[in-house]
């Protein structure tokens, strides 16, 4: 089967630039992304593309050179899902926070919608892929829902799981390690093989059942981040054993059967991904009564808040234990550097337990909007509005930010962070001047010459 038509509901970190990946080495297909937030297809469909409602190295360009050809942004669901072949459902599967499973499963609500408003709409057969990450076996419910219509319209399921990370997700997407499909009908797997085929060698396009793509897609973040709490666990062990985490890292990173990847300790795993889907994976295990196997995976998540909260005691007790009226300038409130995203930062838990302590915060992220930082932390609650109003304050330069400031917290990777005048930031703030680099990207040696007191992660 030859798709001329493809439609991708859920214009987000995924759906936005995988279907423009798709659009760029397919021009012989039209693709159009659709989504209920106006606002967000408005974006989309800024003239500017500076302004796209997503950062991600290298999108940009790609929006510029498909957009209006084959590449389509569109709130009018309805007309894309009846004129495509092939629907894409790529909307967020967040973790409950309501009901049954509440703070431990994933919220397939919107997944459902998105299954009912296929069945209501289409007219003809359709091949419905899965782009979303969904706990195994959702696609029985998809297709309970869409064969239960009453009409004729043959659908059928493929689950296509996605791998991209943040911040490299062009890259990740035009060179993918592999490419899973799951499903039965070896017509349809063909067909969406086949627009991957554009691009993709055929042995890295993977055909497996739909359970076992969809179970491989929550292993896979589990795996991934596994890997991060598991060299976290290691730096503090070295912070009482005068080991270096950096270097153990690259000892242990050189064994051929671990691999130098996904070893770098930080202030812990943020993102929308690893801890939603891996309390999903717990909670699917624990709902098959396996409790071992729940504790395992929940373990990930404990040493992860661990590692967060830790970053933030070891500031407070190293500045003389009290923030209480200091200024702690954060550098970073992206989860990873190259990225707008700030769900699930770690900069937001630290931010929130230092305003416990009443310090006050200011924050500059070179691609995160002020109102963002605001509303990531009127989110937790914690506090009124009008009090994370009055503690914390962002800037667009980093040496504003900086002033007077008794410490530094360095929360994000960002590249520019390594390039700063650090001799004037030492000038700038007040003494001893405090540097906590939750990401270990400074050179201790340069920065104490310069007269900071530095301190790192793992070292
Ligand atoms: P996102 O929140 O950025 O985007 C989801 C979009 O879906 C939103 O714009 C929302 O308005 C839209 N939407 C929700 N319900 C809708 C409906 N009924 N009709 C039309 N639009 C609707 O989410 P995301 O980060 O793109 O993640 C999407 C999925 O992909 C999730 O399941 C996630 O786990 C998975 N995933 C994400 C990443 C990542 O790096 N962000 C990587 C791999 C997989
Ligand atoms: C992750 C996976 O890497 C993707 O393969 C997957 O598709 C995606 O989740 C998803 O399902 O959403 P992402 O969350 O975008 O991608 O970014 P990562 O690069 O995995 O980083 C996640 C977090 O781990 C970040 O906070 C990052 O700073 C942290 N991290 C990463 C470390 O602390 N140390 C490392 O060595 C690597």
């Amino acid at each position: 089967m030859k798709i001329s038509k493809i439609c991708c509901i859920g214009a987000g970190y995924v759906g936005g630039p995988t279907m423009a990946v798709i659009a760029k080495m397919n021009p012989n297909i039209q693709v159009t992304i659709v989504d209920i937030n106006q606002e967000r297809i408005d974006a989309w469909n800024d003239e500017d593309v500076s302004k796209l409602p997503i950062y991600e190295p290298g999108l940009a360009e790609i929006v510029a050179e498909t957009r209006g050809k084959n590449l389509h942004f569109s709130t009018e669901i309805d007309k894309a899902i009846d004129e495509s072949e092939m629907i894409f459902i790529s909307v967020n599967t967040p973790t409950k926070t309501y009901g049954k499973g509440k703070g431990m499963a994933a919220d397939l609500k919107y997944v459902e919608l998105c299954a009912r408003n296929i069945a209501d709409v289409a007219k003809s057969d359709k091949i419905v892929v899965e782009k979303s990450t969904l706990p195994v076996r959702t696609a029985q419910a998809i297709k309970s829902i869409l064969h239960n219509t009453g009409s004729d319209v043959k659908f059928d399921i493929l689950s296509n799981p996605e791998f991209l990370a943040e911040g490299t997700a062009i890259q990740d997407l035009l060179n993918p390690d592999r490419v899973l499909i799951g499903g039965e009908s070896e017509e349809a797997i063909e067909a969406l093989a086949n627009i991957y085929g554009s691009w993709v060698p055929q042995d890295q396009i993977l055909r497996t059942n739909v359970w076992s793509s969809e179970l491989s897609k929550l292993t896979a973040n589990a795996f991934l981040a596994q890997r991060i709490s598991s060299i976290n666990a290691i730096s503090e062990l070295c912070e009482r054993t005068e080991a270096d985490v950096s270097e153990v890292a690259r000892a242990i990173g050189m064994d051929s059967r671990i691999g130098s990847k996904f070893l770098n300790a930080s202030i812990g795993f943020g993102g929308s991904c690893f801890q939603k889907d891996i309390l999903n994976l717990v909670y699917i295990a624990r709902s098959y009564g396996l409790n071992e196997v729940a504790d395992y995976w929940e373990q990930v998540i404990i040493l992860n808040d661990h590692q967060k909260r830790r970053f933030s005691d070891n500031l407070i007790s190293t500045l003389y234990n009290t923030v209480s009226g200091k200024k702690i300038a954060m550098l970073g409130w992206a989860f990873k550097k190259d990225t707008n995203d700030t769900r699930e930062s770690a900069a937001i838990y630290v931010a929130d337990h230092l305003l416990n302590e009443q310090a006050n915060i200011a924050v500059y992220d070179p691609k995160v909007p002020s109102k963002k930082v605001y509303s990531d932390l009127d989110y937790l609650q914690t506090r009124s509005q009008e009090e994370n109003k009055d503690l914390v304050e962002t800037f667009d330069n980093p040496y504003d930010a900086v002033k007077d400031a008794h410490a530094i917290a360095i929360m994000t990777e960002w590249d520019e962070f390594k390039t700063y005048d650090w001799k004037k930031i030492f000038e700038l703030m007040k003494k001893p001047a405090f540097i906590f680099d939750g990401r270990n990207i400074l050179n201790k040696d340069k920065m104490t010459e310069i007269g900071f007191e530095y301190s790192s992660i793992g070292k």
